[in-house]
């Protein structure tokens, strides 16, 4: 982290839960964004509110000619009048922000959360002294039986932390130092609102206007479906390199995902 500007509350864990947001939002506002697929598993798709340039495009703004890092993101004008309670939302800290999405996932299995767990890459080009890039992630649909799993370690689950996606769930998370991804429980699409937001004053007053708390209430699951993950895990990075391998690709920047 170098000697960036950061969130003192995030310090300890990486993650603050903040109140659950009482905002209503018409679910129309989601329903009708443009959505893109991106990367990740195929099936999840992604509606940026901004990007680099202000089309509706959802890569890093640091593959842009010429690059930047993940701030001073343009809004997409179309995107932004058909969620506008969205654009405020995103707004609503004060403080910078980069890129900005609905996501939209599709249920999945325990096991394919723990495959998907990565770190994002916010903070390429963010200078020393500048504000480190964090992420806000309010779930706007009710997925109360959906977890938010968040992991120091990806290979260690007794580093796990799981977070309940009732709406208007609100954590801000260090995602380049968490590993993170979202098991959800349900027969129709998650959405959430993800947004960069840079550390500073305005940031850490939001949060605790919203009582932040670095400890999520614990949340037990079947420690033989953990471990049934873990190898499942482990047998799906081992087929993966074997792929790769007979493919003679190497291994391309590893689990390092701009979602
Ligand atoms: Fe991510």
């Amino acid at each position: 982290m170098g000697d960036h500007v950061t969130l003192p509350i995030l310090a300890e864990t990486g993650y603050a839960v903040l109140d659950r947001c009482e905002q209503r939002v018409d679910e129309r506002e989601w329903l009708d964004l443009e959505y893109t697929g991106w990367r990740s598993s195929g099936i999840t798709r992604f509606a940026p509110l901004t990007s680099y340039a202000g089309e509706i495009e959802c890569n890093g703004f640091w593959n842009h000619t010429p690059p930047r890092t993940d701030k001073d993101g343009v809004w997409i004008a179309s995107q932004a009048a058909t969620a506008p309670t969205l654009a405020r939302l995103a707004r609503a800290a004060g403080a910078n922000v980069g890129r900005c999405r609905v996501v939209e996932l599709q249920p999945n299995v325990y096991a394919d959360a723990v495959y998907n767990l990565h770190r994002d890459d916010n903070n390429r080009l963010n200078p020393d002294g500048a504000g480190w890039v964090v992420r806000s992630m309010l779930n706007l649909t009710d997925d109360a039986d959906s977890l938010l799993i968040l992991r120091e370690n990806r290979f260690d689950p007794a580093t796990e932390v799981r977070i309940p996606l009732v709406a208007g769930s609100h954590v801000v998370v260090d995602t380049q130092r968490l590993w993170h991804a979202v098991w959800h429980r349900g027969v129709r699409p998650r959405y959430a609102l993800i947004t960069s937001w840079e550390s500073g004053e305005a940031l850490r007053v939001f949060v605790g206007e919203r009582h932040g708390v670095a400890h999520a209430a614990p949340v037990p699951l079947d420690a033989r479906m953990v471990d049934d993950a873990q190898a499942e895990l482990h047998r799906r990075i081992e087929e993966r390199r074997r792929i790769l391998e007979a493919l003679g690709i190497g291994e391309p920047i590893p689990w390092l995902q701009e979602i």
